[in-house]
């Protein structure tokens, strides 16, 4: 598996596996392990998981249920934030700490490899009250990176002005339609590593991308999150399928031009 490396010398699998429907039948919980386990034998080491997926507790167990071992896997989870469904009313910079110790004990580990703030909610004097919290937990080494999601320019700048730990990831929307490239442009400039969600979620014709797979006998898929870690971006691609998991991570082998990593 190849690596990047984040700000703080702390290395990332460079394709990791998204989970966000992972352990449901029909959008429900049901505390199945089959995608985690059945990922890790197609050979991920890295998952993204969030509070509001509420699929902590199987990514936790199917770690373990795998016998890979904790120190052999990244992983990735989000605080759920002010405008995801919480009592806005008694809602708090301070239910951070809460939140931290939630995931820990659902993931049943006594540390998360990335800690990131799901969404961005326009106030940014409790961003950084909750950053200081991420900051605390760094210091003890409970949290080994920290980071944000969906932060826009102007997020990132106010958190960066702030801040006595700077976010070492944006996780954000990337893919064929959305390259959202003025940001990826803005967090390479700040040392913050970009990680794309949703890259093989886009409905735009796939003629073009599948044409310049054939010339390397790889699918679009691939090529979408090749030209991803050719610009230096994290990619996440979720799978319910082994065989598209396994598809997921075999973009190592190949390298586009680099005007073919321009096609989105
Ligand atoms: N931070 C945020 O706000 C945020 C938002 C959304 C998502 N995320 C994270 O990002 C992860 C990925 O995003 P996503 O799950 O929305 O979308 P995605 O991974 O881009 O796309 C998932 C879809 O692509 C299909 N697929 C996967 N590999 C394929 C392949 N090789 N060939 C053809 N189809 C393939 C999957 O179907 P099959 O199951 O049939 O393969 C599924 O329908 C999520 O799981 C979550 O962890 C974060």
């Amino acid at each position: 598996m190849e690596m990047m490396k984040l700000a703080n010398g702390l290395e990332i699998p460079a394709v990791g596996s998204g989970t966000n429907s992972f352990a449901k039948t029909d959008g429900k919980y049901d505390g199945h392990t089959d995608e985690v386990v059945s990922a890790i034998k197609a050979g991920y080491r890295f998952f993204d998981t969030a509070e509001s997926y509420g699929n902590e507790e199987a990514v936790g167990a199917g770690i373990i249920e795998s016998g890979i071992g904790r120190e052999n896997i990244f992983i990735s989870t989000k605080m759920r934030t002010r405008n995801m469904g919480q009592d806005e009313a008694s809602w708090k910079p301070e239910d951070a700490v809460a939140a931290i110790e939630r995931s820990l004990e659902k993931l049943k580990t006594d540390y998360i490899d990335l800690y990131l703030i799901h969404m961005p909610w326009g106030k940014p004097e409790e961003t950084r009250k909750i950053w200081e919290v991420f900051e605390e937990y760094y210091d003890r080494g409970v949290l080994k990176s920290i980071g944000v999601s969906n932060f826009t320019i102007p997020d990132l700048e106010d958190l960066l002005a702030h801040c006595r730990i700077r976010p070492m990831v944006d996780q954000v929307k990337i893919a064929p339609g959305s390259p959202n490239a003025e940001l990826v442009a803005f967090m390479k400039a700040n040392g913050i590593i970009p990680m794309a969600w949703g890259p093989l979620r886009f409905d735009l014709d796939k003629t073009h991308l599948k044409v310049i797979g054939e010339k390397y006998g790889k699918n679009w898929a691939q090529v979408v999150l090749r030209r991803n870690f050719q610009k230096g971006i994290v990619s996440i691609p979720k799978s319910h399928s082994f065989e598209h998991q396994k598809e997921n991570l075999d973009i190592f082998d190949f390298e586009l031009t680099e005007e073919e990593t321009e096609i989105f």
